[in-house]
């Protein structure tokens, strides 16, 4: 069965939207808190990836608040598009969009992974954060991802990871399905958001098996990098051209 927020029934995309619309107003503060602003650094090794391929389109799926989307800024590109389903956690992305004036190059727009509102290679470069496992269909995206990224596109994913070794396993595993579902519970006031992300990563492809759900959606030259002894991975790979 798969792993929903709330576990009300309803399919899980209806969920993860209103889950994120809850949490809006917290989840800048809590993503770097919790994290120690590590999330940070992954986002910037993700864009250091991108770089290579100096795209001038690109596209950040699952955008939330815009962080990635505003850190691919730093590539100089044309234009930057971030979608996602969530209007709470758009809303928030454009102030801070607005606030460093950035609103020309960068636009975010309401829209669904698994349907995305673009045309087929349209971009040069797809990337998304921490979005994947929580999509109803994470195949089906990835699919997205691919149709609308152009021949020889480099996409670019982060996604938690749940660490192998000891002895960082059990001591990750205290913090994140004891600590943060706590500490989460008492900032966003949302009861099952933070309970929800150790059981989301936990059931989620990692490595290898992610690695294969890539490769049905059309891309090649993949790998990735874990990242912070095995919490997170980088994955990357090319559209086939
Ligand atoms: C954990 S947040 C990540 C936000 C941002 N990428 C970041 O790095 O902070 C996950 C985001 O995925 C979005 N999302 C989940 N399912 C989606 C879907 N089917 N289509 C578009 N966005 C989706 C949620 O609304 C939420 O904003």
């Amino acid at each position: 069965m798969a792993v929903t927020p709330y576990g009300t029934g309803k399919n899980k995309k209806e969920e993860v939207r209103q889950m994120f619309d809850s949490i809006a107003g917290s989840y800048d503060f809590l993503n770097h808190a919790l994290s120690l602003n590590i999330d940070k650094i992954w986002r910037r090794r993700l864009i250091r990836h991108i770089k290579k391929y100096n795209p001038k389109r690109i596209l950040d799926v699952a955008t939330g608040t815009g962080d990635l989307a505003l850190a691919s800024l730093r590539l100089d590109p044309e234009k930057v598009t971030g979608v996602d389903i969530a209007k709470g956690m758009i809303e928030i992305g454009r102030k801070k969009i607005e606030a460093r004036g950035e609103q020309d190059r960068l636009n975010l727009v309401e829209g669904d992974s698994e349907n995305l509102p673009f045309s087929t290679g349209e971009f040069d470069a797809v990337m998304v954060a921490f979005g994947v496992r929580n999509f109803e269909d994470p195949q089906k995206g990835l699919n997205e991802m691919g149709r609308v990224l152009k021949p020889g596109g480099v996409v670019a994913i982060l996604e938690f990871t749940m660490p192998v070794h000891f002895p960082i396993r059990p001591m990750y595993c205290f913090y994140f399905k004891r600590v943060l579902p706590l500490v989460g519970k008492v900032i966003s006031k949302d009861f099952s958001a933070y309970r929800y992300l150790p059981d989301s990563v936990e059931a989620f492809a990692q490595g290898e098996d992610f690695t294969f759900m890539m490769k049905s959606a059309g891309f090649e030259q993949i790998g990735y990098k874990s990242q912070s002894f095995g919490i997170a991975a980088i994955y990357y790979g090319l559209k086939k051209q």
